[in-house]
């Protein structure tokens, strides 16, 4: 619909851009277990002897450390794999009933399900933030604003609430934030909160479009935005800058978290 500068495809600038391969650190770690695992299991079978899984625990964690250092994987996720064969080992200790383990990740899924399926993991914009983007929007008189990833509407919200004129969406797709989302915006009349996933969002119905999600899908949203979104129209993203596109205005919030928004004019 409109035409936007394209992304640069540099996307070294995203802290958790390994992120997007998940796939890529379990078969990191199954190389440090079939490892140490194809070599200890034939030199304690020959002698007759029984595993000892603490010391083995710790080789797979050593050689999973080895091998996350030299493919030049981050520091935390280097972190995270020296210390997991351990602690599985540990936890294993405690013989807690699996079903127990099930039930916590079934419980994550409700709540983080944009983290497992899209690297799009849960927090909360700011109060501040809420008023910032109340002065932003401020000048609006016919104000369709849409909140992508919306997560227990903290910003449509109170929004929404603020300006009884203008009308309000957020989209939202982990089952258990939606639900909370839901009940707490039953009593806003111009709020609409819908189930659903963003890249199946059609753009072109709103003049401000706000996300806060993570750097891994920005420049795919950026994209999205360009053939869909109103010339004219305003994207706002929370922290995350399209890469290799310069904002037209960048807002630094006073919060704790010291928020940055990145607006993009369409
Ligand atoms: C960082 S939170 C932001 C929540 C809210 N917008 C705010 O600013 O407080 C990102 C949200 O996007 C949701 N999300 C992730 N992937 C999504 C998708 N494909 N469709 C819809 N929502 C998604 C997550 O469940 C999460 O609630």
């Amino acid at each position: 619909m409109s035409h936007l500068p394209a992304p640069s495809s540099d996307r070294s600038d995203a802290p958790t851009a390994t992120l997007a391969r998940p796939l890529r650190q379990l078969a990191l770690q199954a190389a440090a277990v079939l490892a140490v695992l194809s070599l200890a299991w034939p030199y304690y079978g020959v002698r007759g002897e029984e595993l000892p899984w603490p010391q083995t625990a710790f080789a797979i964690g050593a050689v999973a450390l080895l091998l996350a250092t030299l493919s030049h994987q981050p520091w935390w996720w280097r972190i995270l794999h020296a210390v997991f064969a351990p602690l599985a080992w540990g936890v294993a200790l405690l013989q807690i009933d699996p079903g127990w383990f099930l039930l916590a990740s079934m419980l994550l899924l409700l709540v983080y399900r944009g983290a497992l399926s899209g690297q799009i993991p849960l927090y909360f914009s700011s109060r501040e933030t809420v008023h910032a983007l109340a002065a932003l929007t401020h000048g609006y008189h016919d104000l369709r604003f849409l909140d992508l990833g919306a997560g227990i509407g903290s910003i449509v919200q109170p929004l929404a609430a603020a300006r009884p004129d203008a009308s309000f969406t957020g989209v939202e797709n982990a089952p258990a934030t939606w639900l909370a989302g839901r009940v707490r915006t039953l009593a806003t009349a111009n709020c609409s909160w819908r189930w659903g996933d963003l890249w199946r969002t059609d753009l072109a119905a709103y003049n401000v479009v706000y996300a806060f999600l993570s750097p891994t899908p920005m420049a795919a949203l950026w994209e999205k935005v360009g053939r869909e979104m109103r010339p004219g129209s305003l994207f706002i993203s929370n922290s995350f800058a399209v890469p290799g596109v310069a904002a037209t205005q960048e807002i630094d919030v006073d919060d704790c978290r010291h928020t940055r928004l990145y607006c993009y004019r369409v």
